[in-house]
């Protein structure tokens, strides 16, 4: 797989990075898998990659510490500005063109007093809007990858109000699309107070792509939930890769670095049996390139929804 083959171009809006939120109601559907994948993509596509900002909106902090292998500051810096207005400071430099607001526990306290806080005038969202814009100016961000965690509304409310788009991964089962139509009724709910946020679609993850009864049905149920919406599902869908996803978690790579990790450890397994060594494991999975390409072909079709999304703004725009 070549991710240097993508065409990220015109990835910024009138000079303004867009932000995309990643977000279902129900957990463990590959929000954080998935906004890893894509801001890991974008920013090493092409001869000059993206500059990308990935901030981890979850108190659990799997995209920070999991995904992409960083400690993070435990959310502090990006509860701090929810709560006080204060500067955003994202950990550099985590991978090439590619930046992350760490999240963690201290955002658990952010959500817990929103309430107390909007009846005292603090309105999160304000405050982290005017400070992702500050940022994304001084940093020169083109893309901001919002992962959320599935159980805290206030602190979903705030990243509604402060995206332009919302991508929701689910799974299969019932309560997985629960999940979906519990967030799709929060989608318009922002909307009706003033957010400007559009549904990019929803992605199918962790699929059998054999089960093709199952998956037609799925489908029809997701257009059905999505009806009014102006969107569809995405015609990618993630594959299934048990094997890879414990590979990604305990090495910290996203599905396009475990392609390059995989070719190495073959190479390095190869060389072991020629010197009669006996070759060991560190992947467990030993061909990641079909995950990896469900997630480029993932990129080309957000890129190409972006695109079309905002046509008609920049015919206007000039
Ligand atoms: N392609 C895949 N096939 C099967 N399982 C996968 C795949 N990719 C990732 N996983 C696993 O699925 C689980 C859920 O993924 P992930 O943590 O990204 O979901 P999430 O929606 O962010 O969860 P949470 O709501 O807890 O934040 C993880 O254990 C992850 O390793
Ligand atoms: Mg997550």
């Amino acid at each position: 797989m070549r991710t240097d083959r993508l065409t990220v171009t015109g990835m910024t809006m009138n000079g303004q990075a867009r932000v995309v939120l990643v977000a279902n109601q129900k957990g463990g559907v590959g929000k954080s898998t998935t906004v890893a994948a894509i801001a890991e993509m974008i920013a090493a596509a092409g001869k000059r990659g993206r500059r990308v900002l990935v901030v981890d909106g979850d108190p659990q902090a799997n995209v920070t510490v999991e995904d992409l292998g960083v400690e993070g500051d435990g959310g502090q810096s990006l509860a701090q500005t929810l709560q006080f207005g204060a500067p955003l400071t994202p950990v550099r430099d985590v991978r090439p063109n590619l930046d992350v607001i760490a999240g963690g526990p201290h955002l658990a306290v952010a959500g817990a007093t929103a309430q107390v806080m909007a009846e005292n005038g603090i309105d999160m969202a304000a405050n982290l809007e005017a400070q992702l814009s500050l940022l994304c100016d001084s940093e020169g961000y083109d893309l901001v990858v919002i992962d959320s965690g599935p159980g805290d509304v206030p602190l979903l409310d705030t990243y509604l109000s402060v995206a332009n788009y919302l991508l929701i991964p689910t799974r299969d089962d019932q309560a997985s699309l629960g999940g979906v139509a519990r967030l799709a009724r929060r989608f318009w709910h922002a909307r009706k107070q003033g957010s400007s946020i559009q549904l990019l679609g929803v992605l199918l993850f962790d699929v059998n792509p054999r089960a093709t009864k199952r998956n037609e049905d799925v489908f029809a149920q997701v257009n059905e939930m999505l009806a009014g919406s102006g969107t569809t599902p995405f015609d990618i869908t993630i594959r299934s890769a048990p094997a890879a996803a414990v590979d990604m978690r305990t090495l910290h790579k996203t599905a396009g670095e475990l392609v390059a990790l995989a070719h190495d450890e073959r190479r390095s397994r190869i060389a072991k049996l020629r010197g009669k060594e006996s070759p060991t494991r560190a992947m467990w999975s030993s061909d990641p390139s079909g995950l990896a390409a469900d997630y480029q072909e993932l990129v080309r079709q957000i890129i190409g929804r972006l695109r079309r999304f905002e046509a008609p703004m920049q015919e206007r725009v000039g």
